[in-house]
């Protein structure tokens, strides 16, 4: 007989399962394109694999030291070095975390208290105008920087920690998983002066202690020749053209997105529907799933519009692109 154990106080009570979960399960179900997560279609660089498998071998099996091995750091300060100019101390400046994710949540959870104010703010790339807001205060800012990398058109990817004032007091978050094409590793870093990042690993310490150390020691490797992340902004601008072209003709609104794998289309010329119930409907009846972008709101705005991840292969994109020419 099975017993059923009753939760008397939920901690979270009006949270339920990502959108993410929920287009992917129903995407599952109803055997449809699955444009609605972002995660790459294509297989990871197989010297990635070959350097996972070196290492493995080499007995690199054990728990890595609590803020990532020695020889990731370095190879993660020397590259932001690089990029951006800046400066991070690998030794008390760097750690890395099980994904992006892990990177926020511990952020969050070292710097966040009750009654304390929390701004979050929509996706804007005006670091200046954010770098005056917190000026004169004792803000800290956690920065997302996970599509470093997934930059189109030219443009480049200016970084918080590149910007004077914003510097020393931003915690940035970046993700292998996006650069590398293996979102599944749940492998990134967090990046932030002595100070700070010495509170986050006081609650890193105790979340995860520390990431799996085979996938650390191969990225260290791999990231020492900077073509393999270099070319990702050119390799996702062709998915996108690509994507793009294939919609030609469509009742879909678009502006091509110029960051990210994900490419925005508007399609109130099609539907009046709210975009939750449009995406729901859509996966089953024309077997296409997407994420709708209210969910991305606090309040839910409704601008009509669904995310598709182009980070697919082109005959996948083509199939895709071929039934939402037809809706
Ligand atoms: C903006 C942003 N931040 C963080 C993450 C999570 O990254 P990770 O898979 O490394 O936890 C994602 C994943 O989609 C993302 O889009």
């Amino acid at each position: 007989m099975q017993s059923s154990v009753s939760i008397a106080k939920s901690k979270l009570p009006n949270v339920g399962t990502t959108i993410f979960t929920v287009m992917s399960t129903l995407a599952h179900e109803h055997d449809a394109i699955n444009l609605s997560q972002g995660f790459p279609g294509f297989p990871i660089d197989p010297r990635l694999s070959e350097l996972v498998m070196e290492a493995m071998t080499a007995g690199i099996n054990q728990y890595a030291p609590m803020a990532g091995l020695p020889i990731l750091r370095e190879a993660i300060s020397k590259k932001l070095e690089t990029m951006y100019g800046c400066t991070y101390d690998s030794d008390t400046e760097v750690t890395v975390t099980a994904g992006a994710t892990q990177a926020l949540y511990t952020a969050i959870g070292s710097f966040v208290g009750e009654g304390d104010e929390v701004v979050i703010f929509t996706p804007a790339y005006d670091s200046y105008a954010l770098e005056k807001i917190v000026s004169g205060s004792d803000i800290i800012v956690l920065s997302d920087e996970v599509y470093e990398h997934i930059v189109l058109d030219g443009k480049r990817h200016v970084s918080s920690c590149e910007i004077d004032g914003l510097r020393q007091r931003t915690i940035a978050v970046f993700s292998f998983g996006k650069t590398l094409h293996a979102t599944g590793w749940k492998l990134g870093y967090a990046v932030g002066p002595r100070e700070l990042m010495s509170e986050f690993r006081k609650v890193h310490q105790y979340n995860v202690f520390s990431a799996n150390s085979p996938m650390q020691h191969a990225i260290a490797n791999y990231l020492q020749d900077e073509s393999k992340y270099l070319g990702l902004g050119q390799f996702f601008q062709a998915k996108r053209d690509f994507f793009l072209d294939k919609l030609k003709g469509s009742r879909f609104e678009w502006v091509p997105t110029q960051g990210t794998y994900f490419q925005l289309l508007n399609y109130s010329n099609i539907s009046q529907g709210l975009d939750v119930d449009v995406a729901r409907e859509w996966t089953k009846k024309y077997k296409v799933a997407s994420i709708p972008i209210s969910v991305f709101y606090h309040a839910s705005l409704d601008e009509k519009m669904l995310r598709f991840c182009f980070a697919k292969e082109d005959e996948e994109l083509a199939r895709a692109a071929e039934i939402l020419r037809q809706i």
